[in-house]
């Protein structure tokens, strides 16, 4: 069984193709960081424009990468939801039509069951039932991933998702967007010990997360630090310009450091638990934030539990074709069918909802 996958959720135009006994044999992505760096933040409408413009050449580049020809697919995989609504309904609409024209099976797939089945792509080893931390820009959930289609959302973050609170984090500390990786760039340079923020529901039972707070928090330290910054600035009128900088920069980074810390302290903590509670042999991470280096290294340490810990390689942890192109196969080849002749787009969609495909 060979797919093409089409993902267009958000601001990557995503196109692979994953053959059951090959492996991926073609991955093809257009990121639209320039589109929206200007705006500071995805623009909808400007993402729906690009994914346009992008997508059929995308298409056309992975049959060349694969050396195929549309023929040689049996089936087409596309994001149905959640995202946003008009980027959506690129890939919607262009994975449904290329089915119908190409005269073969097409599918629309959860994109966080995309994000959760991604790290089995790369590693065979991983089997069902495991538990997953997915955390992305949209969704920060510890999942119970029991068999494909059947999930259990076992903790979530009741407001900001990790990813959105990197971003707002380093909007405000004046990061360009996209602003998880820079801040996590930014925050290598800076000192774990000047500052320690609140690692936020750790203090009472349960695995729900938030982390607007933190993102406030953050926001408070930086705006009081600064403020003292200024005022030993107008006291010492003969420090050198450059001085200053320096000392602007390291507050910088050191606000960067203890925010991710936070963040990466508190997944910590939840995943403990869920691994008490549920004690699966396996710990999937899943999702953009799953690229961080200090989240992944941190939570590394359940090996020495027993507990086996899986990321996939940092390209398949944000958003791409391919893991579309695999959930999609992993469907298909189980004999999901989606005989519909138009399509939906879903701005939400609760993963619990999925079911397996044979159900
Ligand atoms: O999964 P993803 O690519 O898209 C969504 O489905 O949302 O996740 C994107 C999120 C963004 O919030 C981005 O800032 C964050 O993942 N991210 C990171 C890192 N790389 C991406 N956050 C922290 N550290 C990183 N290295
Ligand atoms: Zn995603």
């Amino acid at each position: 069984m060979r797919v093409l996958g089409i993902e267009t959720s958000c601001d990557e135009t995503g196109v692979a193709i994953y053959d059951n006994e090959a492996g991926l044999i073609a991955n093809v992505l257009h990121s639209q960081v320039d589109v929206h760096a200007a705006y500071g933040g995805v623009v909808p409408e400007l993402a729906s424009r690009d994914h346009i413009a992008r997508l059929i050449p995308l298409v056309d580049e992975s049959f060349h990468q694969a050396g195929l020809v549309p023929g040689d697919v049996d089936g087409v995989a596309f994001t149905e939801g959640p995202g946003l609504i008009g980027a959506l309904l690129v890939g919607c609409s262009v994975g449904r039509t290329l089915g119908l024209a190409w005269g073969k099976p097409s599918i629309g797939i959860h994109h966080l069951e995309g994000h959760l089945l991604a790290p089995l792509m790369e590693d065979e080893s991983i089997n069902f039932p495991f538990l997953a931390l997915l955390v992305s820009g949209g969704h920060s959930q510890i999942i119970e991933a029991r068999a494909l289609g059947d999930y259990e959302i076992i903790g979530e973050s009741l407001d900001d998702a990790a990813g959105e609170a990197f971003d707002k984090t380093a909007k405000l500390l004046g990061l360009p967007y996209p602003g998880g990786p820079e801040l996590a760039r930014l925050a290598e340079r800076g000192d774990p010990k000047r500052f320690r923020f609140p690692r936020p529901m750790t203090d009472r039972p349960g695995l729900d997360m938030s982390f607007s707070g933190l993102k406030t928090f953050s926001l408070n330290t930086w705006r009081r630090e600064l403020q003292q910054l200024e005022n030993e600035v107008d006291s010492t009128a003969d420090v050198p310009g450059s001085a200053q900088d320096g000392a602007l920069e390291q507050l910088r980074a050191d606000v960067a450091r203890a925010f991710e810390e936070a963040v990466v302290d508190t997944l910590y903590i939840k995943c403990r638990r869920a691994i008490d509670a549920r004690n699966p042999s396996t710990l999937v991470v899943a999702g953009g934030v799953g690229a961080n280096l200090r989240l992944r290294d941190r939570l590394r340490s359940f090996e020495a539990k027993g507990v086996r810990v899986s990321y996939p390689s940092i390209g398949m942890c944000t958003d791409n074709g391919a893991m579309i192109a695999f959930a999609g196969c992993q469907r298909l080849m189980r004999g999901a069918l989606d005989e519909r002749r138009s399509f939906a787009a879903r701005a939400r969609w609760p993963i619990e909802t999925l079911g397996h495909p044979n159900a």
